[in-house]
């Protein structure tokens, strides 16, 4: 079965051709990222109009590159939710437009079930149940993936998500927006124990996140030595800080893991690209004898492909939507598990 996926949730407008869910024909990204590098970060109303311009383009580019016109297409599918609303709606107004015309079904897809998924396409003898983290620029969740269409969020952030906090640093420290791979680089070589930075402490659920008081420790270190005239190693900063996150990850991953009783752990979501936090993560797994699986890299970022995975396991589910499809800018998983 050929899905034809979209994703136009934030500054990628996506589209891929996947077969029977793990076989990708063809995965076209179209980045936005140098305009809104310009303005230090995603700027709703751009990020809309841009997708508008090149959403033709790039799903014509997907199915030449896949060989197939619409009518080898079986279904499309789309991400729905969640995102800024008005790059959701091009993706989902394209593609309501393609099923309508080519009559075929339209699948609704979550946009953190399609990170999820990312790990089905490199790795096909993964299944559910397992314990899932996924870490991206808006998200940073421990999700139990009781099914490959039923949910369960054990920890989540309550401030910033993991990516937005290695953007903001990156930012402090100089770098350009979106600045994780800038840290991740730095890292390489800086002294990952020049500084110590606090764990920050988050009431309520052991598995939930708080990266705000990490980030807030990381911009006084920079001003205050700005302030004094004293010079620090920026890359040094990075590494300190890059180290920090993957311990609070790691950690509170593990907890989850070993109090659920999970031994199969996934890695999903845009920082999954970060070698620090793959690193610390199949590390710990080694030493307990659990299995770690990550995407690929071209599969950690926002794209089609695991649009089009996650499609089809939807699809086997019998989720289908109609032309009365609409955006939501913030949806939970387990909202979609009911
Ligand atoms: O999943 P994603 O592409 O978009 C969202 O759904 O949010 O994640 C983007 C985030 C950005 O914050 C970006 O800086 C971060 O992923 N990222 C990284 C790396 N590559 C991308 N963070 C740390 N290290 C990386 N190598
Ligand atoms: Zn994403």
């Amino acid at each position: 079965m050929k899905i034809l996926a979209i994703e136009s949730s934030c500054d990628e407008t996506a589209c891929a051709i996947v077969e029977d869910g793990v076989n990708v024909l063809s995965n076209i990204v179209a980045t936005q990222i140098a305009e809104h590098r310009l303005y230090g970060g995603v700027v709703p109303e751009i990020a809309s109009r841009r997708h508008a311009e090149s959403i033709y383009q790039v799903v014509q580019s997907a199915l030449d590159e896949a060989g197939c016109t619409l009518n080898d297409v079986d279904a499309i599918a789309v991400t729905y939710a969640p995102g800024l609303i008005g790059a959701l709606l091009v993706g989902i107004s394209f593609a309501k437009g393609l099923a309508l015309s080519a009559d075929k079904p339209l699948i609704p897809v979550h946009h953190i079930a399609g990170h999820i998924a990312a790990n089905y396409i490199s790795h096909p003898d993964l299944k559910p149940p397992y314990l899932c983290l996924v870490v991206s620029g808006g998200h940073s969740h421990i999700v139990e993936v009781l099914e490959h269409t039923r949910y369960r969020v054990v920890g989540r952030t309550h401030d910033d998500a993991a990516g937005e906090c290695f953007d903001k640093v990156a930012r402090t420290l100089g770098y350009e927006y979106p600045g994780g791979k800038f840290i991740d680089k730095a890292a390489k070589i800086g002294d990952a124990h020049a500084y110590k930075f606090p764990h920050p402490k988050v009431d309520g659920c052991e598995y939930d996140f708080s990266f705000s008081g990490l980030k807030t420790a990381v911009i006084n270190l920079v001003h205050n030595a700005a302030q004094k005239g004293e010079s620090i190693v920026r890359e040094d900063v990075a590494a300190s800080f890059q180290r920090t996150v993957c311990e609070i990850l790691m950690v509170k991953t593990m907890a989850a893991a070993e109090a659920l009783g999970y031994k199969t752990i996934g890695l999903a979501g845009g920082v999954s690209a970060n070698s620090g936090v793959r690193d610390a993560l199949q590390r710990a797994c080694d030493k307990r004898g659990m299995k770690l699986y990550m995407p690929e890299l071209k599969y950690c970022g926002d794209n089609a492909a695991m649009i089009g995975c996650q499609g089809y396991f939807d699809y086997l589910a019998g989720k289908r939507a109609d032309q009365s499809l609409n955006g939501i800018a913030t949806l939970s998983l387990e909202k979609i598990s009911e």
